[in-house]
């Protein structure tokens, strides 16, 4: 979003009330949030006896600021939960996966062949040895396996941490190192824009670097030709299929670790975000019945969200597994083999309830009307957005020509450390504005608070805050307790500091505004400017660099990177180092981290503490005058890398 667009936001009139037809059959009910604010434990408390506990917590919650434990004493299995519960209930023939791949081949997995399934995944991880406790990378393409491996860690009390597939052997490596993994869970490769790609090389190079890593089990996708390891590497169909199809799962205490997740922060090195068992089941089973309307016996759900990120985790693999959801799963891109795919899926799966982000909305709105116009999308009631503020014209666009006028927006906006939900309107309760996530959900205490720490009014714009423990918060960054504190509790004083800016408008309804920090928003990924910079300053050419987020119109943000060459390196070799640069980035990082531009200057903006001014560079990257210059160490430092960039230009 421009900075236009921003200071307008909030000045929306349109308003959507929800139809009297969506509200007489709303799982939500406005009496929540009365419910919340009387009794917050006890709202909770509600909401965790919807899950299978083998044993009753002792304790709702014990708050020992800034470390939240929920529903202590008590024990479950988070796989039991999301599977086993319904096909003891009954509900084992009902389909818990319709899975698509790229290709076009298709695999239907009910309720009682996910117990199966995950069953023998379970016994093959015990006969390698894996036991509670241990951590296990999952690095995968978007196939059902990914959900197998997430569940089966989850029986047998592993923490899984899966690392997207699109990260490089270098990231992928940090990942396994700093969670000591002991197994990684792989596959051949998968499909991606009507072609087959790798994945077991990019793990083979990760492993080059020293890690705990015993073995390596590999699921065939592709049965392109991949290279082995007959001591370490052994493959999902030989070690699984043999399994036993029982596994009892065991329960475990509410606060075990189900998972981590990796995200970035303001430095180079990204965070173990980590959570536990009963408030994070809890929670996002919770909101997902309520902010996605679900009706398991009749809807058919789908998040396009990769299982590498939160999203998956939360709104596919646990929430909806929960409440007992018809899912699809698509392991490809939205353009193959053309543009209407997700259109198609939609009409042939009869998707009711779609979630997906903004940044693919504004693609479909480039791509043009014709695609989805061209399939049946009668048969969908609700649409959710995630993971970036949705612009108004988006947000309008997906109802009319998705939605047809007929179906609730939810934009819901949480993040890897939330967990779960925790803003976004109530469909048959909220009445709803484009472009604005509109309210703290029950149960969760949301303050917008200026720099001071003062809590800000209608009308004003300042920081995003939760002021009190939620079930699905994280506990902590993996292996660096202290910089959980450091990083999200001490801005402001008994506050949780999300990073995002955000403002109440004169309704009271709640815009937010993008982050704050350093931390970018590339299609909903989120990427550390320092974790950019270390990756260009490790290039042999730079010797310094900076980095911003640029405002772009169909990703959000876009990398932009400001770098000064060793001496000796002439700039003029121009755009083959620039386009070497690119390509280091995306090695060392992944293709998501790849800058849209590097410019070359001779300066970078620094304040006199050494600090550099991102601000200013955000001016230049998106050409506009440069703001306020005057703490500048050097205020002449603007003008010379305004100049040389025009030198530049007229160069090119
Ligand atoms: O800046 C906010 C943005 O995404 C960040 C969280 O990123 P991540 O942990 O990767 O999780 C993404 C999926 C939950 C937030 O700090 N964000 C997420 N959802 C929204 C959003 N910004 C505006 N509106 C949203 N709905």
């Amino acid at each position: 979003m421009s900075s236009e667009e921003i200071s307008n936001l909030g000045n929306e009139s349109r308003t959507f009330a929800p139809s009297a037809a969506f509200a007489a059959h709303a799982n939500a009910k406005p009496s929540l949030y009365t419910e919340a604010n009387s009794d917050y434990e006890g709202f909770w408390e509600k909401q965790a006896t919807a899950l299978a506990w083998e044993k009753k917590w002792d304790r709702v919650l014990e708050w020992n600021l800034p470390f939240a434990k929920w529903f202590t004493g008590g024990k479950l299995n988070a796989s039991y939960n999301c599977i086993d519960r319904h096909v003891l209930e009954g509900r084992g023939d009902r389909v818990a996966f319709h899975f698509e791949g790229e290709p076009g081949d298709t695999r239907t997995l009910t309720y009682k062949d996910m117990l199966r399934e995950v069953s023998k995944a379970a016994n093959a991880l015990i006969e390698l040895g894996v036991k509670a406790g241990d951590r296990v990378a999952i690095y995968m393409p978007h196939i059902p396996e990914a959900v197998i491996a997430m569940q089966a860690c989850a029986r047998i009390g592993a923490a899984h941490s899966v690392i997207f597939g699109g990260f490089s052997a270098e990231s992928l490596l940090q990942r396994i190192q700093d969670a000591d993994a002991t197994l990684v869970i792989t596959a051949d490769g998968g499909f991606r824009k009507g072609a087959a790609f790798a994945l077991k090389p990019v793990v083979d190079e990760a492993l080059l670097g020293t890690t705990n890593v015993r073995k390596v089990l590999v699921v065939q996708r592709t049965k392109q030709e991949t290279a082995w390891n007959a001591d370490r590497d052994i493959w999902w169909h030989e070690l699984v299929e043999r399994q036993s199809d029982v596994h009892v799962a065991e329960s475990f205490d509410s606060e075990h670790v189900l998972f981590i997740l990796y995200t970035s922060g303001t430095t180079a090195k990204p965070k173990g975000i980590f959570h536990t068992t009963g408030g994070y089941l809890t929670q996002t089973s919770f909101t997902h019945k309520i902010v996605f309307d679900l009706k398991a016996e009749t809807d058919v759900y789908w998040c396009t969200a990769d299982v590498g990120w939160i999203t998956g985790h939360s709104y596919m693999v646990y929430g909806p597994m929960i409440n007992g959801a018809t899912q699809v799963m698509y392991e490809g891109t939205p353009d193959t083999p053309n543009k209407d795919r997700i259109f198609k899926l939609i009409e042939k799966y009869k998707v009711t309830i779609l979630y997906t982000a903004p940044t693919l909305i504004r693609t479909w709105m480039k791509w043009g009307d014709e695609f989805p116009n061209s399939c049946d999308l009668s048969s969908l009631r609700l649409l959710g957005s995630v993971g970036e503020p949705i612009n108004p014209e988006a947000w309008m666009w997906y109802r009319e020509v998705i939605g047809h006028n007929n179906c609730p927006i939810v934009d819901t906006w949480w993040q890897t450390e939330t967990g779960a939900i925790m803003v976004s309107p109530l469909p048959g309760i909220t009445a709803t504005k484009p472009g604005s996530a509109m309210g703290p959900l029950p149960g969760v205490d949301a303050t917008v608070i200026d720099d001071e720490g003062k809590v800000i009014g209608n009308g004003h714009s300042g920081y995003l805050t939760l002021n009190k423990p939620w079930p699905s918060m994280m506990r902590g960054v993996w292996g660096e307790p202290e910089r959980y504190r450091e990083t999200y509790w001490s801005r402001f004083e008994g506050r949780y500091f999300a990073g995002d800016g955000a403002k109440w408008d004169e309704d009271g309804a709640l815009w937010l505004l993008g982050r704050v920090d350093d931390v970018m928003n590339i299609s909903g990924h989120r990427i550390s400017t320092a974790e950019v910079e270390s990756a260009l300053v490790s290039h042999e050419s730079v010797a310094e660099a900076a980095v911003v987020g640029a405002t772009d119109a169909m990703t959000g943000q876009g990398i932009v990177a400001f770098i000064i060459l060793r001496g000796g390196i002439d700039h003029v070799e121009g755009e083959a180092l620039t386009k070497d640069l690119k390509a280091h980035v995306a090695k060392e990082i992944g293709a998501i981290a790849r800058p849209r531009q590097i410019m070359v200057v001779n300066e970078l903006p620094k304040t006199r503490s050494g600090k550099i001014m991102r601000r200013l560079l955000r001016d230049v990257a998106e050409n506009r005058a440069v703001g306020d210059s005057t703490t500048l160490a050097d205020p002449n430092v603007m003008k010379l890398i305004s100049e040389g960039l025009q030198t530049a230009k007229s160069e090119d």
